[in-house]
């Protein structure tokens, strides 16, 4: 099976590559197809965006597209930055900015309250009637200091146990990663609808 990515996000798209090919699905960068298409995140909710990406895709397309919506909710933070995730501080600040914002807001938080969580919410479209959709969750807490090369976006200040998301292995990160559950969410429900038919 084919489906579009509707993403431009180079780490995201990693993520997919990896995940579809161990899942037997071939992807399809949606720059392949459609490069100019940007699609204004309006929704509240991380699922509403979802939706509204990989909808686009499929009306550019006409392809089965699939699409990530997601983002780090940190709790003392009231949520924050949760769906604005790639937009905080501002759309073009780099992520180590980005992190530097979080970190400064979250110095006289203590340990027990840097609870924070990722999600992704997934949204898969054949067909204007026919959508699968799936969450992922993966709960944390935030770093005093940024950890680890690996992985994208907030990875280094985002703590699983001890470690963090830039320190664990590509492999790791997709076992428990918020985005990796939400994909196996959806491998699971592609394999019922297919069955079903
Ligand atoms: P979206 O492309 O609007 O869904 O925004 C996703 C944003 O959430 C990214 O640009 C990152 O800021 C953040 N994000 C989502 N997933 C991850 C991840 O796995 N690691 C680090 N940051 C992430």
């Amino acid at each position: 099976m084919k489906l579009v990515v509707a993403s431009h996000n180079q780490g995201k798209l990693r993520e997919f590559a990896r995940i579809f090919s161990r899942l037997g699905i071939e992807m399809v960068p949606q720059d392949d197809l459609c490069p100019n298409l940007q699609v204004e995140e309006t929704g509240t909710t991380f699922a509403e965006n979802a939706r509204l990406k990989a909808m686009a895709v499929y009306r550019a397309t006409g392809l089965p597209a699939v699409a990530d919506d997601s983002g780090l909710c940190i709790d003392a933070l009231n949520g924050e930055p949760g769906v604005y995730s790639a937009r905080y501080g501002g759309e073009d600040l780099p992520h180590t900015e980005k992190m530097k914002l979080v970190l400064a807001r979250m110095e006289q938080v203590p340990r027990k309250q840097r609870t924070a969580r990722f999600v992704s919410a997934i949204c898969c479209v054949f067909s204007l009637e026919d959508v699968l959709e799936t969450e992922g969750v993966c709960e944390g807490w935030i770093g005093y200091e940024p950890r680890g090369t690996r992985g994208f976006g907030y990875d280094p200040i985002f703590y699983v146990g001890e470690q963090s998301y830039a320190e664990i292995t590509d492999e790791e990160k997709d076992q428990i990663s918020h985005r990796g559950r939400a994909l196996a969410a959806l491998d699971q429900k592609l394999e019922e609808r297919f069955s079903s038919r």
